[in-house]
């Protein structure tokens, strides 16, 4: 039974979540608890992911977990299948910054840990997950994190934003692969999301680039992608598979922001009008 809180949209329900010791996976397993699912928090962090399981109670397990570790994702999924009989939903969420600095100077090892965490701990999670839901024969969803750091370049390290890129392209070939089964596989993509991960403990200089850099006006938190994560986890998504869907308060839609700064076009906000171009036709326009 739910705890009352939601309204029960996964009822039923049992969910793996890797990385769910904190940030956005977190904030997930609250809310699919909350709407009646069955949790299992696998992390690499046990102390934290220990508390989190506690503190919601029957409804959730932890398992200490490396998603680079093959035995470790296996065993996670093993955990939910012993523990609540049966699996429906796999969000493969974990990560970290991984490697930084100029690309002259990356370390190889760093380099392959980043991709090992990454990617391989969602080709992991998407193969022991994928073997349950097949030969259980209902379908399943499952879903990715990337980033919008994995869709262009300015949001992330290079070896972060390959990985996330990696991600990006997994879900869409997992997905048709996976379709016949009537397994979803979607990721999300989220923004700037306050999190120990993104702040690193500086909240005050997170807030001032979020008000600089995204257009709506709200600071990201692990709830908003919690809620991304339980539309594609339940049954309103059901017609949705190998989508990457951006979270992240229109700031990719702000694009290269150049317009708006040419100065024809410095006063757009404050003229209404038509430009003909070079047609030799004169621009009609009317200040507001
Ligand atoms: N916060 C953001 O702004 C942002 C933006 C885009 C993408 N992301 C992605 O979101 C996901 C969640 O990040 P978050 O911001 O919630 O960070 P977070 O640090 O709060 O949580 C990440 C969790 O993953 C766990 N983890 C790390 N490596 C692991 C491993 N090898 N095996 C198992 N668990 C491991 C950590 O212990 C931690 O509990 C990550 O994939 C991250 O790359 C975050």
């Amino acid at each position: 039974m739910s705890d009352g809180s939601g309204n029960g949209q996964l009822e039923g329900k049992v969910a793996v979540i890797t990385g769910a010791a904190s940030g956005m996976g977190l904030a997930t397993a609250e809310r699919f608890v909350a709407e009646g699912a069955k949790v299992v928090i696998a992390d690499f962090n046990a102390d934290a992911g220990r508390a989190a399981a506690e503190a919601l109670g029957p409804a959730a397990r932890f398992t200490r977990c490396d998603v680079s570790v093959e035995d470790d994702v296996a065993a996670a999924v093993a955990l939910a299948t012993d523990a609540f009989g049966r699996l429906d939903i796999m969000f493969n969420n974990a990560g970290i910054g991984g490697a930084f600095g100029p690309i002259t100077e990356i370390e190889v090892d760093h380099w392959d840990t980043t991709f090992a965490v990454l990617v391989r701990g969602v080709f992991l999670g998407t193969k022991h997950a994928a073997r349950v839901l097949i030969d259980q024969g209902e379908g399943g969803s499952i879903i990715n994190t990337a980033s919008v750091a994995g869709l262009g370049g300015g949001a992330g390290p290079q070896a972060y934003s390959a990985a996330k890129a990696a991600v990006v392209n997994l879900t869409t070939t997992t997905a048709l692969e996976l379709a016949p089964h009537s397994i979803r596989v979607n990721a999300i993509c989220p923004g700037v999301i306050f999190t120990p991960l993104m702040h690193g403990g500086d909240v005050d200089d997170a807030e001032a680039m979020v008000s600089e850099l995204q257009p709506l006006p709200k600071r990201g938190e692990g709830a908003d992608i919690a809620g991304a994560a339980l539309w594609l986890a339940g049954d309103d998504s059901a017609f949705v598979s190998g989508q990457s869907i951006a979270v992240d308060g229109a700031l990719l839609a702000a694009g290269p922001r150049i317009f708006g700064r040419l100065k024809n076009t410095r006063n757009v906000h404050r003229m209404v009008g038509m430009a003909h171009g070079t047609t030799g036709q004169a621009p009609v326009a009317r200040r507001l």
